[in-house]
């Protein structure tokens, strides 16, 4: 048996924020990260939570890839203050903090409080989906917790947060975008509800991507881009993930690549490997099932071609195409990683892709020489 749900409440289009004068909420802890804090796009919330008369505090001590140890630093500040609702805006990081906040919150003194996620870049969908990502640094490793009880009650939408995105990270989470898409549509989990989400998340970015990164200003295709990004978020968090996140959360967590950044990278190589198709490949019946869902997205992009090989073929060529020209390095050597510590590290970070959480749903079982395989040709 399956079934279909969105908890979360959307708020989106014009005005959007205004939701926030209207929350049936007296007092508030803000979750943000310290760019957005000093940047001045706080005031968007702090404005109408004053207008509201509802109080209201900020931790703003979110990072990057956020580690436990901040999460831990979080609930105490959450405990002490004893809100009855959470706003976070920012990226996935500040999102990801106060869903794990809360919960581990939550799980202290028993007290449901209200989540709000406003993103800030249209990138993780987390703003809908039951998952967060923390990170062990100790011990370099970055964990999916997965739980319902995580999803946000409400998440608010609005693409102008977007516009002063710089171009390197509208890149990387553009691409994030698109792989939570794809990696749902041939997901294991896969269904009709995530995959008519999917499909659309796919067919926003094949158009929008490149112009929101070629103009920050190209207000229409930020808004399809932040609901682009929204969609995937509803997709994956019904079909789930796959290897291409479990070889990115390994290489995040090693190398500090940047979660987009490491996804688009992996993203032709898992293509290629779930495909399994190769010039010797005689007839559709060797194809495994998920080359009929790859072909799919190609037709979505406007680059299916003459047979299944070649439009394999061209839809990896588009996700090189599409890398190349928002600067995306192609390898991990363009990162500026060295070569004897990354070939050092290649085992190790297999067996963590292969533990997981998101590539149990992977359309193919892949062995830890596959994946060993995959991150070597990564290099260069
Ligand atoms: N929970 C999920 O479902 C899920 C899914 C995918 C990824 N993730 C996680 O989310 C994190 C990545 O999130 P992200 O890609 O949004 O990046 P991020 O939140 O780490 O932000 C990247 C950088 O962009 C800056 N930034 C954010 N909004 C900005 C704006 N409007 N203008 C200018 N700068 C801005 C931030 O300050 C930061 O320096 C990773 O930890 C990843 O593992 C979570
Ligand atoms: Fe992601």
């Amino acid at each position: 048996m399956k079934s279909f749900d969105i908890r979360t409440k959307i708020y989106f289009g014009d005005n959007a924020l205004d939701r926030l004068i209207d929350i049936p909420y007296k007092k508030v802890l803000i979750i943000t990260d310290p760019f957005i804090r000093e940047s001045g796009m706080l005031s968007h919330v702090t404005d109408r939570l004053q207008q509201a008369f509802i109080d209201f505090k900020i931790f703003s001590d979110v990072v990057p890839d956020p580690p436990l140890e901040k999460i831990e630093v979080g609930v105490k500040a959450l405990l002490d203050y004893n809100p009855d609702a959470v706003i976070t805006i920012g990226g996935g990081s500040a999102i990801d903090s106060a869903k794990s906040i809360r919960e581990f919150s939550t799980r202290a003194n028993g007290k449901d409080i209200a989540l709000i996620a406003i993103p800030t870049t249209s990138g993780t969908g987390s703003e809908v989906t039951s998952f967060a990502v923390v990170t062990d640094t100790q011990n370099n490793i970055k964990y999916p917790l997965v739980s319902d009880s995580m999803l946000p009650t409400e998440a608010i939408l609005d693409a102008e947060l977007v516009k002063s995105v710089p171009a390197s990270v509208t890149a990387d989470t553009g691409m994030d975008v698109l792989t939570h898409a794809i990696e749902a549509y041939v997901s294991i989990n896969n269904n009709e509800f995530s995959a008519a989400l999917a499909e659309k998340a796919i067919e926003i970015c094949g158009t929008f991507l490149l112009r929101s990164y070629l103009d920050n200003n190209d207000t229409h295709a930020r808004k399809k881009m932040h609901v682009a990004s929204c969609l995937a978020g509803l997709a994956f968090n019904s079909a789930s993930l796959g290897l291409n996140h479990g070889i990115a959360h390994a290489l995040g967590a090693r190398f500090h690549i940047p979660h987009g950044r490491a996804n688009a990278m992996v993203l032709p190589h898992v293509i290629e490997f779930n495909s399994g198709i190769n010039k010797h490949s005689k007839s559709k019946k060797e194809y495994p099932k998920c080359v009929e869902k790859y072909c799919n997205v190609a037709k979505l992009l406007g680059v299916n071609n003459f047979n299944e090989i070649t439009t394999i073929r061209a839809l990896v060529g588009w996700v090189q195409f599409m890398n190349k020209e928002m600067n995306i390095p192609l390898s991990v050597s363009q990162c500026g990683v060295e070569k004897h510590e990354y070939m050092n590290a290649v085992e190790a970070m297999a067996e963590k892709a292969i533990a997981d959480a998101c590539t149990a749903t992977n359309p193919r079982i892949p062995s830890k020489a596959d994946v060993c395989l995959i991150l070597e040709h990564m290099y260069d």
